[in-house]
């Protein structure tokens, strides 16, 4: 059997979302900026999408960009809003995605001073630290939605609302979160928000960010060239890709999110029932499709690639190549000692899974970590 839970890592496309795209590589082929009847075709559907995206985050479609992907997105959001100043400084979280917290890096070696904010031990940002943080230099706050290793949903409106006390730019990178959580940008006071389709089923490689519409004029483009994307990303439109993402989030019913959610818990209740383990990140402000389990005393390489053995694909937590033997950062932030770290699996859920594939994966689990920890020196 080949049971597929890495979908944090991306998702396969659904066939729906191929049919609804392939017109637009074939025969509606049209440009979006030829005046033409082909490229008012690919216009107009890039015109749909765009609503549809807007509508999902109660935006107006204006104020959506479309990009290549969440990476994009979110170096697009806060270069772009930071970069026309000379010196300045943000707020992010320790537990950011690289996206995000390499973008920082990257400002901080070019002038600007950057504050990681800690976070508790369930991954939550504090809405009294962020509070504390800012300061007349800041320019900008970039707090992810839902991260993307323990699935931890960040409460945007407390923090959005920080920010907009303080009238500071608030984005989120929502790359993880998009349609399977709420997102409303005026409730959640939001300036700038990242989305990416391949995290739901759509197309890889197409993204998109969400600038509200006063800060349009702010933003410094990144992508130089011709005026597409309301001249903040030049290039000629992906639409086909742009269609695809449209469809996706349509796909994204509650009915399909409240599935992924039961056989979350069933997967976490039973993996939890093995000796020592634990779950990281909370049990109620979760992501539907997150289950991050340690395994103390054992390596979370062996697991994944046993669990590969079996059909099964699954992610480390502690994301550690070869090269370094550094555990997450996100693990790190949230307390976990480098030991217990190292032993950490991601099980990430998608729409198509079913009960029989979670089980397949429970019991499978529970052989492998039987196994390793017979042949392990620590374990038992
Ligand atoms: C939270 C988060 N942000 C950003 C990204 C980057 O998105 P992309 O791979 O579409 O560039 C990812 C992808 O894993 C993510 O999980």
């Amino acid at each position: 059997m080949k049971v597929y839970l890495d979908h944090a890592a991306t998702t396969p496309a659904d066939e729906q979302v191929l049919e609804a795209m392939k017109p637009f590589q074939l025969q509606k082929f049209g440009n979006a900026s030829s005046l033409h009847q082909f490229g008012r075709e690919a216009k107009e559907a890039l015109e749909q999408s765009r609503e549809v995206i807007a509508k999902k985050i109660s935006a107006a479609p204006e104020e959506i960009i479309f990009t290549s992907g969440g990476s994009e997105s979110d170096n697009l959001a806060i270069k772009g809003l930071v970069l026309k100043e000379k010196r300045g400084h943000i707020i992010t979280s320790a537990i950011e995605h690289p996206a995000v917290l390499e973008t920082c890096k990257f400002l901080e070696k070019n002038g600007f001073e950057v504050t990681y904010l800690p976070v508790d031990k369930e991954g939550l940002v504090s809405a009294d630290k962020l509070s504390a943080a800012i300061k007349k230099e800041t320019l900008l706050v970039s707090i992810m939605h839902a991260n993307n290793e323990i699935g931890t949903v960040q409460d945007l409106a407390e923090l959005g609302k920080v920010c907009a006390d303080a009238g500071m730019a608030f984005h989120s990178d929502a790359v993880q979160s998009f349609t399977k959580e709420k997102i409303n940008v005026k409730a959640q006071s939001l300036a700038l928000a990242s989305f990416a389709a391949h995290k739901i089923h759509g197309p890889r490689g197409v993204g998109a960010l969400y600038v509200r519409e006063d800060l349009k004029k702010k933003i410094l483009k990144q992508v130089h060239g011709g005026h597409h994307e309301s001249d903040l990303r030049a290039g000629t439109e992906n639409v086909a890709g742009a269609v695809g993402f449209a469809k996706a989030v349509e796909l994204m019913t509650p009915k399909a999110i409240e599935k992924m959610k039961a056989l979350r818990d069933r997967l976490i209740d039973e993996l939890l029932k093995i000796e020592e383990t634990h779950l990281n990140g909370p049990r109620e402000k979760r992501q539907c499709n997150n289950a991050s389990i340690s395994f103390h005393n054992i390596e979370g390489e062996s697991i994944l690639l046993m669990l590969d053995s079996k059909g099964i694909a699954v992610s480390t937590g502690s994301a550690c190549s070869s090269a370094s033997l550094e555990p997450s950062h996100v693990l790190t932030a949230i307390g976990l000692p480098h030991e217990v770290a190292h032993g950490t699996i991601r099980y990430s859920l998608g729409r198509e899974n079913t009960i029989k594939e979670i089980d397949y994966a429970i019991e499978s689990s529970r052989e492998v970590v039987a196994k390793l920890r017979e042949m392990s020196p620590l374990g038992r």
